[in-house]
């Protein structure tokens, strides 16, 4: 017996054949899968292959074709099918019916039941990459992603039409996944915001080069997608990477420490929890030159200046206001780990640090999993086990929570 129950809205591009998969992946998972094709959608694939797969009729058009009373029972259909599901899965997403569900259209069953399902809605767009980049598609997405949509962006890679880039519908496990942790998340960061800094900073060293470190933002923006998930609004305050920004989530891109400490202040004081992944450069470039620095044979000294310490900045202004805001820092270590940690917990005034040890392998910068110790205000140390960036950052998010109400406590 299905657990729970989805609407796979297929939409109509050359990816439409591995809904098929996802049909089977999400009923793997416990789904009961009711699918929804566009009547494009129907030009790659036919209804029968996912009316085989579930089970289940398969909805291909509005007003069915039979006599009045079959018209005027499929004129509430959509209404009904909304009701029914806990969640709306499209996938393909084309570039039409984003534009379609961005702007309200209602011109056949899928957008019709888009417009009356009230329920979690996860989109997993596919298309050609020019297509994908245009303002016009990113401006929609923005549209449905301040509307609190899942949008599960496309993986880059050889697409159907012959070019590279982003496009590829991700693989179905993955977003069947997706689903799953969209429809059995937890809610115990409604109404919260949460700051939080991730990936590296770039110091310009002339107009074309800079300084900066291996810091993907992995770590940064798996905390932004679980804090999102979890209810919250997430303030993700970015330096230069290679991520799509994770559903719900609010970017703010940077490039340089000031930059970063500007936006972070700018958030401050409308958010709950500040949790600081980034990897900010210690040192900027006393004095750019603003034309290109020429190739000689001598040797070249660079003067540099520190940069704003925001953390310890941060910790500061918290502690100035009494406002009980929880800072959560992070510390790169590669010896000490621990004694590390302590030491800038409280040079910083933090209320937590997460330290992890840099030297490890796959673990630390770039990698997709994370081994770490939390030192708390309390005086606790915490250990994490080695997990994805993922997990990990959930399980940083609950230990926060545990803090903020031990400290509420004590106060
Ligand atoms: O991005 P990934 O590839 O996923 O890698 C994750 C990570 C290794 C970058 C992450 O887990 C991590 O350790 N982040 C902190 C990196 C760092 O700069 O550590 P630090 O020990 O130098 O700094 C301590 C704290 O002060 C950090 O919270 C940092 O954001 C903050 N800081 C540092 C310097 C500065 N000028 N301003 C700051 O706010």
């Amino acid at each position: 017996m299905a657990s729970h129950s989805a609407v796979l809205g297929v939409g109509g591009g050359i990816a439409a054949y591995k809904a098929a998969e996802l049909a089977r992946q999400l009923m793997e998972r416990g789904f009961a899968v009711n699918v929804v094709m566009t009547a494009a959608a129907q030009e790659f694939v036919r209804p029968l292959t996912f009316a085989a797969l579930t089970g289940r009729k398969v909805v291909t058009e509005m007003f069915g074709n039979g006599g009045a009373d079959e018209v005027l029972a499929s004129s509430v259909e959509h209404i009904r099918v909304a009701e029914e599901n806990q969640i709306l899965v499209i996938a393909p997403a084309t570039a039409d019916l984003l534009a379609r569900f961005a702007h309200g259209l209602a011109n056949d069953f899928l957008t019709t039941l888009y417009l009356a399902f009230e329920g979690p809605v996860v989109l997993a767009p596919a298309m050609n990459s020019a297509m994908w980049n245009h303002p016009a598609t990113q401006a929609n997405l923005e549209i449905l992603r301040q509307r609190g949509h899942h949008i599960l962006p496309p993986d880059a890679g050889p697409l159907a039409c012959g070019t590279t880039g982003p496009g590829r519908l991700p693989e179905p496990a993955r977003i069947a996944e997706f689903a799953l942790r969209v429809l059995t998340q937890r809610h115990d960061l409604d109404g919260e915001t949460i700051l939080i800094t991730a990936g590296p900073t770039r110091e310009p060293l002339d107009p074309v080069r800079f300084i900066s470190n291996r810091s993907s933002g992995k770590m940064g923006y798996a905390i932004a997608e679980a804090a999102a998930q979890r209810g919250a609004r997430a303030v993700l305050v970015s330096g230069p990477v290679q991520l799509e920004p994770p559903a719900g989530v609010e970017l703010v891109r940077v490039q340089t420490a000031r930059e970063m400490r500007d936006a972070v202040l700018k958030h401050l004081a409308e958010s709950s929890i500040i949790v600081k992944t980034a990897a900010v450069a210690d040192y900027h470039v006393a004095n750019v030159p603003s034309q290109k620095v020429k190739k000689t044979a001598m040797r070249l000294s660079l003067e540099l200046d520190p940069t704003p310490d925001i953390l310890a900045e941060v910790g500061l202004e918290i502690e100035r206001r009494a406002s009980g805001q929880l800072l959560i820092g992070f510390a790169a270590e590669t010896e000490n780990v621990v004694a590390e940690a302590r030491r800038k917990l409280q040079a910083k005034k933090c209320d937590m640090v997460v330290a992890n040890d840099v030297s490890a392998d796959g673990t630390g910068f770039e990698s997709d999993e994370n081994e770490v110790v939390l030192a708390l205000r309390t005086g606790e140390v915490t250990p994490l086990a080695r997990a994805s960036k993922r997990v990990l950052a959930d399980q940083i998010l609950d230990q926060a929570l545990k803090l903020r109400l031990a400290l509420h406590k004590s106060r």
